[in-house]
């Protein structure tokens, strides 16, 4: 047995995020028996979240879910508590944005209340936490389906960011800050100003990584050298091979592990799919094999703190 847990290589001890986050996007639920595309958005999405249900099963559960927007088809009102329902039990914080197929006012009322139930314009959420904040972009255009970040919105944005937060600032939008991976996303995407003014917006803060989605198909990139992360819809997934000038989606959905630790970031993207098991190691089964692989100090020698 190797100490109470894994070590790396060279005997440091196994790093631990301090802050996980679970981003699921463009769960698109429809008003109940109306399907999606020919698909139940509701069923779909219950098998994204049993990934989830399954790691707060075993104590891996998320300290936060992301819903990066698309969260309804239509801005039905009964679709976004049924979301809601589902979601808020799976982490102790839950974060939404808007997306172009939802309806502002009726997100404002249902999932943030308070005074932003009032509210017909963009809001800026806010969430300061004690490990990071995260800050939520409306980037839809009512009535339209792509995005747009209006320069009063950016204002806010920089006001917020002006002072940096402990463990850094997560922030989050719906329509992703890169390009886009078809024909129709292409039309639809983030204006090209908008990205271009979100990246002055984002240099030199203390921004970690820019959470999105929109594209239904997760991808990664960077903007102004900070990472990009999208996560797939949870219904749907864009096929950015398909034949030039073809729009093609495969039923199909993931979800993003996002992890933040005192010095990266990682995204893991996980598929939702029935692939079989091919193995599941308990810790002495574990160490069973480490024990088969014995290190030998590298050139350049122990690390500092340890002995020998
Ligand atoms: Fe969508
Ligand atoms: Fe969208």
């Amino acid at each position: 047995m190797i100490g109470p847990g894994p070590v790396t290589p060279d005997g440091m001890p196994a790093e631990e995020p301090v802050l996980t986050l679970a981003h699921l996007s463009d769960t698109h639920l429809t008003p109940r028996g109306v399907p999606f595309n020919g698909l139940d958005p509701e069923a779909a999405l219950d098998r994204a979240l049993a990934v989830l249900r399954r790691a707060g099963d075993v104590g891996r559960g998320p300290d936060v879910v992301v819903v990066s927007g698309d969260l309804t088809d239509t801005g039905d009102p009964d679709a976004y508590r049924r979301l809601d329902d589902r979601i808020r039990p799976l982490a102790p914080r839950v974060v939404y944005a808007t997306g172009n197929h939802d309806l502002r006012t009726v997100f404002h009322r249902e999932l943030l209340g308070g005074a932003a139930a009032e509210r017909t314009g963009p809001v800026l959420q806010v969430h300061r936490l004690p490990w990071s904040r995260i800050v939520v972009l409306d980037s839809t255009v009512p009535g339209g389906g792509h995005g747009r970040l209006d320069p009063t919105h950016l204002a806010e944005l920089s006001d917020e960011l002006a002072a940096p937060w402990p463990g850094g600032t997560v922030v989050v939008l719906h329509h992703a800050p890169l390009p886009p991976p078809s024909p129709l996303q292409t039309f639809f995407a983030l204006e090209r100003a908008s990205r271009s003014a979100l990246a002055r917006v984002l240099a030199g803060t203390d921004t970690r990584i820019v959470l999105a989605g929109h594209q239904h198909l997760a991808a990664s990139g960077t903007l102004a050298g900070i990472p990009v992360a999208v996560a797939g819809s949870t219904a749907v997934r864009t096929d950015p091979l398909a034949a030039p000038g073809h729009e093609r989606s495969h039923a199909a959905s993931s979800v993003n592990l996002v992890r933040l630790y005192a010095d990266t970031v990682t995204v893991s993207v996980l598929p939702v799919d029935d692939a079989p098991e091919v193995f599941d190691l308990d810790p002495a089964e574990c160490a069973a094999v480490i024990a088969r692989y014995p290190v030998t100090p590298g050139p350049a020698g122990p690390p500092p703190g340890t002995s020998g």
